[in-house]
């Protein structure tokens, strides 16, 4: 077998054999394959695609290049959910303890943010003390006692990914969906659980623009999820404006901690209750249905917020900070308001934007290597569709010493598009679609 051959099968719109894909990520791997080939492969794809047994081959290699996450230990339904990257998206820490409180098991690996999205893991470091880098056994042990537990990607999970991942970052050739399905499922498979729902992430700030390639991106996984015997839900979400109303490690979580507490913004509450329900129905421990009647009680009775803080203890972090976020967390108070420079309504946000303004205060990293201020970020004030007069404060910036604020503002002047009229075609829907 030789690269060449792989490479001209598939630039000339044929599929790959498993055992080509194999030679070739093999290959790569044990740097017999260099990587100016590897480059030219992923291009080609990049331009023909993968079909389904394609990327469900590419996924299964990649899996099997590193460790599985054996949840055995863990008494229970284990339900994961996976977000495919957003801005002001955090929904894992406002719905883990709400899914716990319907005994159903939460017991979940989580990334750091890079680029324009924001990572659970540095969000959930914004609470003093908390641990992420847990070892296996407290994993399990934490999971069992409180019925949820959430650590940082330690183990040796689809290396053959990261390692793909780093070219495609640099060739250009990351938004291809066959690629993204299976750099995606060939990381929430290693992890062992019984079922997983997928947020899939449509708009301006996700890696999906348009709502057909979101689609489409489902369908492949959700394919690749059933040949592995997984029970999967997407749930396309609308991510044309930031989540809820922060932007922001410290930020995010006082907006998660008022969620539970049923004092959250609208959209970011009813994104989790729903998430949260299908991942109650893929347990069989109850149904969509009942577990949104439940969360409802539980939020409003207080239960989410005791399972809140619960977990936080478990970890290691100030679970006084379920009570009293505002006191305890590290939120900068050297503020700057963004203002509306005319009158009119808020027509158009483009989010990848706000996200890289964010990251230019210090919120998020450029590179894997960068370090992150947990207490800079922005507060949205205004959001599709509302009405600005000139002047009006949009959003406020929570800033340090070592922020580029006018990076930022000129990001945000032009992420926000104002109209003097009202669209009668604003697009404020929250959920899209649900592909079982
Ligand atoms: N997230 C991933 O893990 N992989 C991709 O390719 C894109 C988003």
């Amino acid at each position: 077998m030789r690269p060449y051959d792989i490479i001209d099968k598939k630039k000339n719109g044929f599929a790959n054999t498993k055992e080509e894909i194999e030679f070739m990520i093999n290959g790569y791997l044990n740097e017999e394959v260099p990587d100016y080939q590897v480059a030219a492969w992923l291009m080609a794809i990049y331009f023909k695609h993968m079909n389904e047994e394609e990327s469900y081959n590419l996924t299964e290699i990649m899996l099997k290049s590193g460790d599985n996450i054996d949840l055995s230990k863990i008494n229970g339904k284990k339900i994961d959910k996976h977000s495919t990257g957003g801005v002001g998206d955090k929904t894992t820490i406002a719905i883990a303890p709400m899914v716990a409180t319907l005994g159903v098991k939460v017991a979940k690996l989580s990334g750091r943010s890079l680029g324009h999205t924001g990572g659970t893991i540095d969000k959930l470091e914004a609470i003093p003390g908390f641990k992420t880098n847990l070892n296996v056994d407290d994993f399990y042990k934490i999971a069992n006692k409180v019925g949820l537990v959430i650590a940082g990607q330690t183990a040796n999970i689809a290396p053959a990914d990261k390692k793909l991942y780093s070219l495609r970052d640099a060739t250009a050739t990351v938004d291809e969906l066959s690629l993204i399905a299976s750099s995606i499922m060939s990381k929430k498979l290693a992890v062992l659980s019984d079922g997983i729902v997928l947020d899939i992430k449509v708009g301006s700030g996700a890696f999906m623009k348009d709502l057909e390639e979101a689609r489409n991106l489902a369908k492949i996984m959700m394919s690749i999820a059933k040949k592995h015997n997984r029970k999967a839900v997407s749930v396309l979400t609308n991510m044309d404006q930031p989540l809820g109303e922060t932007v922001g490690n410290s930020l995010e979580v006082l907006e998660a901690i008022n969620t539970v507490k049923g004092k959250g913004p609208d959209d970011f509450s009813e994104i989790c209750i729903e998430i949260a329900a299908y991942m109650a129905e893929l347990s069989d421990i109850i149904s969509y249905n009942k577990a949104k009647e439940k969360l409802l009680f539980n939020i409003e009775k207080g239960i989410v917020a005791d399972k809140m803080k619960e977990w936080i203890k478990a970890q290691g972090g100030d679970e006084n900070v379920v009570d009293f976020p505002e006191e305890i967390l590290n939120i900068s108070s050297k503020t700057l308001d963004f203002k509306a420079t005319k009158s009119g309504y808020i027509s158009k946000i483009d989010t990848e934007k706000v996200g890289l303004a964010s990251m230019s205060l210090g919120a998020g990293r450029k590179t894997k290597e960068d370090s992150i201020d947990l207490s800079v970020g922005i507060k949205i004030l205004k959001k599709l569709g509302d009405k600005v007069e000139k002047g009006d404060a949009i959003a406020k910036l929570y800033i340090s010493d070592k922020s580029d604020v006018d990076k930022t503002f000129s990001l945000l002047s032009s992420a926000y598009s104002i109209h003097p009229e009202i669209s009668d075609k604003l697009n404020k829907k929250i959920i899209y679609d649900v592909i079982f």
